[in-house]
């Protein structure tokens, strides 16, 4: 039976019942909803719209289904039209007219928008753990890289050498800045909902700064009829989830790249790739691929719910109840792909050698050369055109710019001396960087300091 029989002659379809259901997914924000009615219980006694003994007894036995729920001692029935439906159940079978109280200056609008803030709060925890490994394997890998070059790309075409450990500091900060984001988000999904009622608030001399404190949040919200239907905070947190996503994505389509045979920068461990079943020579980088995939289906949460949510009118629509299976679903997906980003990059081995040989070819040291010569008092534009003409000359003769000798590039320049090949060799051209943030080795150094003084690791 209903909890709102009183106004119904017929029994809902069995099929409306099951299409209406949303036990299957919200039935994760048990701890939540049970907290959230211990802590309604304990105010509605302290107010005395309920005694101190039935809110007492209230009190203890939301503990017990607490527990039972903790030792899978108890099932969802098809009837439990939602969490909150089920745990009210639960409550009034076992202690009757009592149990029917605990609703009281409460409304399910009120109550799901509070298990939801207060689930969203734990799931930004654990990105924010899983994102900080991350971090600190990307801090560790950095450190151990410090005297490797890899060749730059721009395009997708050769461009300057580069340290590796510049190259992954690089994510470092995008990954560090997917932390405040997420942080940030925090900020604004940690406001109190409950005491909004429906949407117009109670009747009840009701304490909310109460109940602000005993579920641990920083904030009230404002206004009954927002706090019954904001779900930007669950937005906000799809959009940090896909940002996220999208430089994991990034991540690994390099990585794919670079452990591609033609390529043969890393290779990946054994025990995180696969191969083929037709194929006997193949060692595919699934993972990496398919964290590049589930980038798109995170993206999709986040369409999902914006599409959701425009056009709805103040203040609860059942469509809301669509709100919880993208954010779960990103959440779950974002923080295994953290973790198997981290499991790939803790395994790999990187042959330094072939990214050193590749920082040879493609003539990554030409805009060196032409620094070069404006250090011989030429200006860059014409040192620019210079330096294009010898890298036309050397692709003709298959060969590098550093195997040119000084005759040779005499005819293209008066300026060019002995001291040329000092300037134009590879490590040298990255230890030549000078700005702060380059990726000179004591630039990458000093990055590795400022970390090392934010972070513990
Ligand atoms: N299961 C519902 C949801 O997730 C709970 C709120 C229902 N409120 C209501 N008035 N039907 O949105």
């Amino acid at each position: 039976m209903k909890m709102w029989n009183g106004r119904f002659a017929k029994d809902e379809n069995p099929a409306a019942n099951a299409f209406n259901s949303s036990t299957s997914f919200d039935g994760r924000m048990w701890k939540q909803d049970i907290l959230g009615s211990i802590a309604h219980a304990k105010m509605l006694g302290k107010q005395g719209i309920i005694t101190e003994e039935e809110s007492a007894c209230l009190v203890t036995h939301l503990k017990e289904i607490y527990w039972d729920m903790e030792a899978g001692r108890l099932d969802f029935e098809p009837e439990d039209e939602d969490i909150h439906m089920f745990v009210e159940r639960i409550l009034t079978h076992r202690i009757g007219e009592t149990g029917k109280k605990l609703h009281t200056a409460r409304s399910r609008n009120d109550q799901v928008a509070l298990d939801f803030r207060m689930y969203q709060k734990e799931l930004i925890e654990n990105i924010d753990k899983a994102l900080y490994s991350l971090l600190e394997v990307l801090y560790r890998l950095a450190c151990g890289h410090q005297d490797t070059v890899l060749p730059g790309f721009t395009h997708m075409q050769k461009a300057q050498p580069v340290l590796l450990a510049q190259h992954l500091l690089a994510y470092y900060q995008m990954f560090d800045r997917d932390r405040q984001r997420f942080a940030d988000c925090l900020k604004r999904t940690d406001y109190m909902p409950l005491g909004a009622g429906a949407l117009a608030g109670t009747t009840y001399n009701t304490d909310r700064q109460y109940l602000k404190e005993e579920l641990g949040f920083s904030n009230l919200c404002t206004n009954s009829m927002d706090a019954v239907s904001d779900r930007d905070f669950a937005i906000e947190f799809l959009s940090c989830c896909s940002m996220a996503m999208m430089h994991l994505s990034r991540l690994c389509e390099e990585l794919i790249l670079w452990c591609s045979p033609d390529f043969g920068f890393i290779e990946m461990d054994d025990s995180y790739s696969t191969g083929s079943s037709i194929m006997p020579q193949k060692k595919n980088p699934d993972m990496a691929e398919l964290i590049r995939g589930k980038t798109g289906r995170v993206y999709g949460d986040l369409m999902g719910l914006l599409t959701v949510m425009k056009s709805l009118p103040l203040a609860y629509n059942k469509d809301m109840q669509e709100d919880k299976e993208p954010v779960f679903d990103a959440h779950d997906t974002l923080t295994a792909c953290l973790d198997m980003m981290q499991a790939m990059l803790s395994t790999m081995t990187v042959k330094k050698e072939a990214m050193a040989a590749s920082a040879k070819s493609g003539f990554m040291n030409a805009t060196d050369a032409a620094d070069y010569l404006v250090s011989k008092g030429l200006a860059f534009r014409d040192c620019h055109e210079i330096i294009g003409k010898m890298v036309l000359y050397c692709i003709s003769e298959g060969k590098n710019l550093e195997d040119l000798s000084l005759e040779e590039m005499k005819q293209f320049s008066d300026a060019f001396d002995e001291d040329v090949y000092e300037h134009i060799d590879i490590l040298a051209c990255i230890k030549a960087k000078k700005s702060e943030g380059s990726t000179s080795p004591e630039s990458v150094k000093a990055q590795l300091d400022m970390i090392k003084e934010k972070e513990s690791f």
